[in-house]
């Protein structure tokens, strides 16, 4: 019998099956959007559907937990319809399903793990429960191919954190924020001017048509060691100064300074820390090639500008992934899952949802369980 009778004969995979890569679906449902993503092993985002539940919220100046866990409830099935018809994908030919199972807000948490843990055991596939701060973190990934080690910055609206990922499930904590996070002193200063939620892309757009120099607020922990952040004071400056401004004065020329010099304070501050944390990174692994900015905040155009002129005359490059992939979004979830289905993780459908779960504790290879 020839080598290749005997190939045909046996159960060996044929080519196209070799060639066939691993496909995850994600869902994200920790905060405001309700995201689903397929994702190939390749990278390929195959298909996803998102909800933005801005809308729902705005009235309330910020996110209602009990507004977001209902929006998700009644959005998740359609999106997941959606997501499979686009990639063209039979639940079949999935490999694994994959959720964020915190840290979040928990009803919303609880509503997409279940969700998840639903679709694997009907379509007897494994689940994966996603820690919603290392899909921020391993999105580069995802986006940019970076490779291990890199240095992370990830500011959003609940997190200010800086981080040597050193590999999946290597997160080693340099520093974050010991009050506020930088998405939020956003939004309190878009709150404080009557900007409305999100707050991040409303200051952004005044400051661009201010004054930075107008107004003198305080940059805390500015040159101190250590890589934390502080943000609660710079909030109280900018409360004092709104409080001393004319009422109904959004539009003047005073909030674009005052959005201005807050913003500018936030990138001497990101920089400062930045340049730290990328001390401290080359002492413990002789290089930091990379730094890469992940979170909503990482949208800001000019905090970009303020941290490439940093990465640059620390000899790095600064790697930001695309904004639909630094705000949450299901593809980063999904890749997450790909990441550590490669290692070959597997969840219970008893892992527990958790509204508080620090990217530090977590393991590259955690008990089968998951618990
Ligand atoms: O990562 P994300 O979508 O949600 C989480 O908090 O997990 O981040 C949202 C945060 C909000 O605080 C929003 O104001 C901020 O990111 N943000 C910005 C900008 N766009 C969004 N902050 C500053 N400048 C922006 N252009
Ligand atoms: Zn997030």
């Amino acid at each position: 019998m020839t080598n290749r009778a005997l190939l045909s004969t046996r159960a060996v995979p044929n080519v196209e099956d070799l060639t066939i890569s691993q496909l995850v679906l994600g869902i994200e449902t920790s905060c405001d959007e309700t995201a689903v993503a397929c994702v190939s092993s390749e990278g390929d985002i195959r298909g996803q559907a998102i909800y933005s539940q801005l809308s729902a919220h705005a009235p309330y100046g910020g996110i209602v937990p009990e507004i977001a866990a209902r929006a998700h409830l009644e959005r998740l099935q359609p999106l997941i319809d959606e997501t499979l018809r686009q990639a063209q994908v039979a639940p079949e030919r999935l490999d694994a399903v994959a959720a964020t199972a915190g840290p979040g807000l928990i009803g919303g948490v609880i509503v997409g793990a279940t969700m998840a843990k639903a679709l694997a055991y009907a379509w007897e596939k494994p689940f994966i429960a996603i820690n919603h701060l290392e899909a921020h973190a391993l999105s580069a990934r995802l986006s940019d191919r970076v490779p291990f080690p890199f240095l992370l910055l990830l500011v959003s609206g609940g997190h200010c954190q800086l981080l040597a990922v050193a590999d999946v499930g290597d997160y080693r904590l340099y520093g974050q924020t010991i009050d506020d996070a930088l998405g939020e002193a956003f939004d309190k200063t878009a709150r404080l001017l009557g900007l409305g939620y999100p707050g991040g892309p409303a200051v952004e757009a005044l400051a661009a048509k201010g004054n930075a120099d107008r107004y003198a607020l305080p940059r805390p922990l500015l040159g101190k060691p250590g890589c934390d952040f502080s943000f609660a004071g710079l909030k109280t400056a900018v409360r004092q100064v709104v409080q001393a401004l004319p009422p109904g004065t959004a539009d003047d020329q005073a909030a674009s300074d005052l959005c201005a010099s807050f913003q500018r304070v936030c990138g001497d501050v990101l920089a400062d820390r930045c340049r730290s944390a990328a001390q401290r990174f080359r002492a413990e692994f002789g290089r930091c090639d990379r730094i890469v900015v992940a979170g909503g905040v990482a949208a800001n155009r000019y905090l970009r500008a303020r941290l490439n002129a940093l990465a640059d005359a620390e000899g790095a490059s600064l790697v930001v992934p695309p904004p639909a992939l630094c705000t949450d979004n299901a593809a980063m979830v999904a890749w997450a899952g790909l990441e550590r289905l490669r290692l070959g993780q597997r969840d219970s459908l008893e892992f527990a949802p958790r509204p508080r779960w620090p990217l530090e504790s977590l393991t590259a290879f955690p008990e089968p369980s998951g618990g």
